[in-house]
């Protein structure tokens, strides 16, 4: 399948920056498509980050757009108040959600981006009827909870029956990995047709982020290309 019309978007993670610098880790990346930001409860994962009041700080401050990601339970009550707190977009885990389309179009509706996350062991099939619902599809390449993990080749077809599914019904959504992406597995989650790619240790864990963004783009577009002529 050709991906060459596809958008290759990096979006670090502030999971792996210093949290007692955040503002000045922000403008390490400001070349980025969109700051990932990981809100973890301890509930819904076995990690806790950051909460609601520092998450309106950073929009506040950040010089690129917020792609929050709520790996909380209770979504349905917590996440209309991330919108409403100005981000790009807002991703809720559907295993988290008893209503993932009231949801996502409370979110559309106060003027954000509305994503739906999986985890690994989560099967797409299910929510395909809903992807007009939503603009933007998370599948989890790794556990979610911590980064630094091991990106999960398993998941490649998943992703690819994703793909084909939003060409197949020609609705505008957008594919995101988040997991284990490095310059290496970037190239193997593109040609799957993915086109949204987070990144935190691969990002932050380098001398330089601004650079690291860089190479983990020319790589997804390479990816892309290499994909159009197969
Ligand atoms: C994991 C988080 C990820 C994490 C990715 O649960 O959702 O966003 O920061 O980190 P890396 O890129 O290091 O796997
Ligand atoms: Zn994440």
């Amino acid at each position: 399948m050709s991906h060459s019309h596809l958008q290759c978007c990096i979006n670090p993670s502030i999971l792996s920056a210093d949290f007692v610098n955040l503002e000045a880790e922000l403008a390490r990346i400001s070349n980025a498509d969109a700051v990932h930001v990981d809100v973890m409860d301890n509930h819904f994962v076995p990690n806790l980050t950051i909460g609601l009041p520092v998450v309106e700080r950073l929009q506040k401050v950040s010089p690129i757009p917020l792609d929050v990601h709520l790996m909380i339970s209770d979504v349905d009550r917590w996440a209309p108040q991330f919108a409403d707190a100005g981000m790009s977009s807002v991703t809720f885990h559907v295993e988290a959600s008893d209503a993932p389309i009231k949801l996502a179009r409370e979110l559309r509706a106060r003027g954000a981006k509305a994503g739906m996350a999986l985890r690994p062991a989560t099967p797409v099939e299910p929510y395909l009827d809903m992807l007009d619902e939503i603009d933007m599809l998370l599948i989890m390449t790794v556990d979610p909870g911590f980064g630094g993990q091991a990106f999960l080749d398993v998941m490649l077809p998943k992703i690819r029956r994703a793909r084909a599914a939003v060409e197949g019904s020609g609705v505008n959504v957008a594919i995101q990995v988040d997991g284990g992406i490095t310059e290496e597995t970037i190239l193997r989650a593109a040609e799957a047709g993915a086109n949204i790619f987070v990144a935190g240790s691969a990002v932050y864990g380098r001398p330089s982020p601004a650079d690291a963004i860089e190479s983990l783009r020319a790589n997804g577009q390479l990816a892309f290309g290499y994909a159009a002529i197969s």
